[in-house]
């Protein structure tokens, strides 16, 4: 945003507002974004996938650390078999795309590193990387083409593992499952089979243990320190600015008081800058011939 000076006080409080206000959602749409980026990707990437084969998406390099797979399959063949073809996630039969397709797109995701840059759970901390499936209506003349939603008719849940994290090792802490939603709802469910969640609806899924209470104060206080610290500072050069203007303009006036007042120096304008002009004091220029008798 361009500034002029004078209103550029307002204008930094306005920027870190505006600042505060864009990345406050942009993680809830950077996910939107990623999910339907990594969609198209794979759509482009594998030109015609097979039915029923399961495809490993290689993404651009700056989502390194991230890993996609994709399968195509018969809702038939899902209401039948369910899907295992990813063993973080066990699809259970009697399962129906909604609205009803044909065939589905299911996408895996595993975030791996990148996951905290996308989620993150207000007072948790993730002690598994972030997974997730979602389906799609790959056909384009379809009037559901794109995300859709998977539905359990059966009593069997679709079971979420986590098989890198040991539930022995943080003893005391509670692990819970939590379920980020595709409108952006957080969904917490206690860890009821070892290492796994149990979830009855597509979406993104990870395991969190709650801060240690001082970490999260020690945070707070960063936090605030860092606010306090900008607000002063903005303040200061408020205060700056004011006060150097104010002198800047007393010194002027004084100076064009005194110069008015230096009496025998009388000023002329030239162009646009005032200049002494002396009348009286020089001497008038002696006419040589006055001597002249
Ligand atoms: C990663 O690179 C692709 C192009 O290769 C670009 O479309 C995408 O916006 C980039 N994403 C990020 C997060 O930089
Ligand atoms: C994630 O890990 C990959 C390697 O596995 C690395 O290239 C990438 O820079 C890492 N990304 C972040 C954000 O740490
Ligand atoms: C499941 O899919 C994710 C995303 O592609 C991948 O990171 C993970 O390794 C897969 N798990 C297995 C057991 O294949
Ligand atoms: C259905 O699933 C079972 C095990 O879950 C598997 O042995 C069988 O091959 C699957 N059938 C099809 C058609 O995929
Ligand atoms: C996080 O914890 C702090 C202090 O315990 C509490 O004030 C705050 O409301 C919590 N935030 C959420 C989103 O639960
Ligand atoms: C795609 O959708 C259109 C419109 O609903 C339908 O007529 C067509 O049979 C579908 N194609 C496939 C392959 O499912
Ligand atoms: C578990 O760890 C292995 C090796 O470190 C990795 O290949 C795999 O993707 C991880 N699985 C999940 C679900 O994070
Ligand atoms: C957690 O640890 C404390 C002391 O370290 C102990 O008193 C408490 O019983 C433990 N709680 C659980 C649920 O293991
Ligand atoms: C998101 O969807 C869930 C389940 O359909 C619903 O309970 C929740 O209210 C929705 N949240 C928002 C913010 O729309
Ligand atoms: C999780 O378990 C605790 C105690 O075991 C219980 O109080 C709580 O209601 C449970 N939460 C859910 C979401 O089931």
């Amino acid at each position: 945003m361009g500034c002029r000076r004078d209103w550029l006080v307002v204008c930094i409080i306005l920027n870190a507002w505006l600042w505060q206000l864009v990345h406050g959602s942009e993680r809830y749409y950077a996910r939107d974004l990623l999910d339907s980026f990594v969609y198209d990707y794979a759509l482009k990437k594998l030109h015609r996938p097979r039915t029923g084969k399961l495809y490993n998406v290689v993404l651009p390099a700056n989502f390194s650390g991230m890993e996609v797979s994709v399968v195509r399959l018969r809702a038939r063949r899902l209401w039948k078999n369910g899907s295992n073809y990813n063993s973080s996630f066990a699809i259970p039969p009697w399962v129906l795309p909604w609205p009803f397709t044909k065939r589905v797109d299911l996408v895996y995701q595993n975030l791996g590193n990148l996951s905290s840059s996308y989620y993150n759970v207000p007072n948790y901390t993730f002690v598994a990387p972030v997974i997730g499936f979602l389906t799609y209506d790959p056909n384009r003349s379809s009037a559901s083409y794109g995300l859709i939603e998977l539905k359990v008719v059966s009593d069997d849940p679709i079971i979420v593992r986590f098989p890198n994290i040991s539930t022995h090792e943080d003893g005391n802490v509670t692990m819970k499952c939590v379920r980020f939603d595709i409108n952006g709802t957080l969904e917490f469910s206690n860890m009821t089979v070892k290492s796994s969640c149990i979830v009855r609806r597509q979406g993104h899924f990870s395991v969190v243990v709650p801060y240690q209470p001082n970490q999260a104060i020690r945070k707070n206080y960063w936090v605030m320190g860092i606010a306090a610290g900008v607000v002063g500072l903005v303040f200061l050069v408020v205060i700056g600015i004011l006060a150097y203007r104010w002198i800047k303009g007393k010194r002027i006036k004084k100076m064009e008081r005194s110069s008015e007042r230096s009496e025998g120096l009388d000023t002329i304008w030239v162009g646009r800058s005032r200049m002494p002009f002396a009348s009286g004091i020089r001497t008038q220029p002696a006419i040589e011939n006055s001597y002249l008798p």
